[in-house]
């Protein structure tokens, strides 16, 4: 570490692009300088990176993963390392996952338990939030010391997975009334999940076994529906603030929609996979083929064009974030334990690698501007989650995690191209998209450079989180 000194780029910020001059002092921006000052203000860094014709831009802030997942008889196969690491090599400099509550269990014991899993095993930095999926007087009395104590400012409950992380709507209006009242976040996995396993025993029932019945007995009027009903206890909760984590229908996004245009502090993100993913070209492939692309909320059908919907979102600000909901596993004994029953099939894809490549795929298809591109993957989901102005944007002050990006080269993602996520296959095998990761910085510390990894895990630190900026 020391000064680096990044020359002739031109940033990239929510509000515009310009050409400046990054100057890194230690693990922070120390300044932004006018092209070219370095003669000028007799300036000698230590290390000189030139950035012509390349774009600057903050490291990105993925605040959906799960790492080291239990899930069933198995877990989610990126351990806080080999996950981190794929994170770098995307130009991901800090992940925000999850600390887990289950009925019966204790917060801090849970939040302990996940501390001891990262500490010292990440490459990048990382953050948590706290799922509760146990609501009661304990768990909720434990919400205050996250906020104030533990540097956790975001919940997440489920209004799915009924017998697991359930929460009922009693439960759920507790839980937003105690986090709302502190200025936490909470986080919804809004889907209907009672109805859900009724539509699930019937599909089993009638021999509709394959892995595309995990998406048709997941019907977006059951996350639009979910997605009102949280919406509306969250604003009988005193207008608790509420984040929609990995919406995927219309349905949903009309939701969000309407409680924004009311003026209530909701807010959403959607998944790569969501934009560039089908029901019908991969969830409906046979057998373990089509388990690759189960995940929940599931991927939606192109005949209704939810895919479309969730671009404008995007460009209008409904869609706030894009995450990944990282949740890897591997082909063999992990999604093929259901091939022939798509209920045990583990639910989730991996993706924290190739978020910054799939969205700025969007910009070179004129979905999304640069900023945009930059402000939905780096700023907002810092200023939501309580990190801005230390993580998600280029300024004085801020930590030097910083990405330069290549414009004029290509990414062909997949095994036969890149591929860092511990997974035996990829979800976007094949696809070949404009721009590449160049230079990856971790807390003024070259992370990614030439192809190479060259950071080390144990170099992510824990961020403790502020709280939510909710309001612009
Ligand atoms: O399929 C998914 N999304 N798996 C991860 C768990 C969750 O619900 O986010
Ligand atoms: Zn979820
Ligand atoms: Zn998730």
């Amino acid at each position: 570490m020391g000064r680096i000194l990044i020359e002739n780029g031109t940033v990239i910020s929510p509000s515009g692009r310009f050409r400046a001059d990054v100057l890194i002092d230690g693990e922070r921006i120390a300044a932004l300088l006018d092209p070219g000052s370095r003669a000028l203000l007799g300036l000698d860094p230590d290390r000189v990176i030139d950035a012509t014709g390349r774009y600057v831009i903050p490291g990105g802030v993925d605040v959906h993963t799960h790492m080291q997942l239990p899930m069933g008889p198995t877990m989610s196969s990126d351990t806080f390392a080999t996950g981190t690491v794929a994170a770098a090599w995307g130009g991901v400099t800090t992940i925000v996952d999850f600390a887990s509550q289950q009925v019966g269990e204790r917060v801090m014991d849970g939040l302990e338990a996940r501390h001891a899993e990262a500490a010292g095993q990440c490459a990048v930095d990382y953050a948590f939030h706290q799922t509760i999926g146990g609501v009661d007087d304990e768990s909720l009395a434990s919400i205050r010391q996250l906020v104030e104590r533990e540097g956790i400012s975001s919940i997440k409950l489920f209004m799915a997975y009924p017998g697991s992380y359930y929460s009922d709507d009693g439960q759920i209006l507790r839980a937003m009334q105690v986090a709302g009242e502190l200025g936490a976040l909470t986080m919804m996995h809004a889907e209907n999940g009672l109805a859900i396993d009724v539509l699930r025993a019937q599909a089993i029932a009638r021999g509709d076994t394959a892995p595309v019945f995990h998406g048709l007995t997941r019907p977006p009027e059951l996350e639009g529906e979910a997605t009102n009903r949280a919406v509306q206890l969250a604003r009988v909760a005193g207008d608790a603030p509420l984040y929609i984590v990995h919406l995927s229908a219309a349905h949903a996004l009309e939701e969000v929609a309407r409680a924004r245009h009311r003026g209530q502090n909701v807010f959403a993100e959607t998944c790569p996979q969501y934009l560039w993913l089908s029901l019908e070209e991969h969830l409906s492939r046979p057998g373990v083929e089509g388990a690759a692309y189960v995940c929940s909320t599931p991927l939606r059908s192109h005949h209704d064009h939810h895919q479309r919907d969730l671009w404008t979102g995007l460009r209008n600000d409904d869609l706030a974030v894009v995450s990944t909901d990282h949740c890897p596993f591997c082909m063999k004994d992990q999604k093929d334990l259901g091939s022939d029953d798509f209920t045990a099939i583990p639910n989730g894809i991996g993706g924290v690698e190739h978020r910054l490549e799939l969205m700025y795929q969007g910009v070179v298809a004129g979905e999304i501007t640069l900023e945009r591109w930059v402000e939905t993957c780096c700023t907002t989901p810092a200023r939501l989650f309580g990190m801005h102005p230390r993580k998600g944007e280029i300024v004085p002050g801020a930590d030097a995690d910083v990405v330069v990006w290549d414009p004029t080269s290509s990414t062909t993602i997949g095994l036969a191209g890149k591929h860092h996520m511990n997974m035996d296959h990829s979800a976007y095998e094949g696809f070949v998209v404009d721009g590449k990761v160049e230079t990856v910085i971790s807390r003024g510390e070259v992370v990614v450079e030439r192809d190479q990894f060259v950071g080390r895990v144990g170099h992510g630190r824990f961020v403790e989180r502020s709280l939510p900026a909710v309001l612009r």
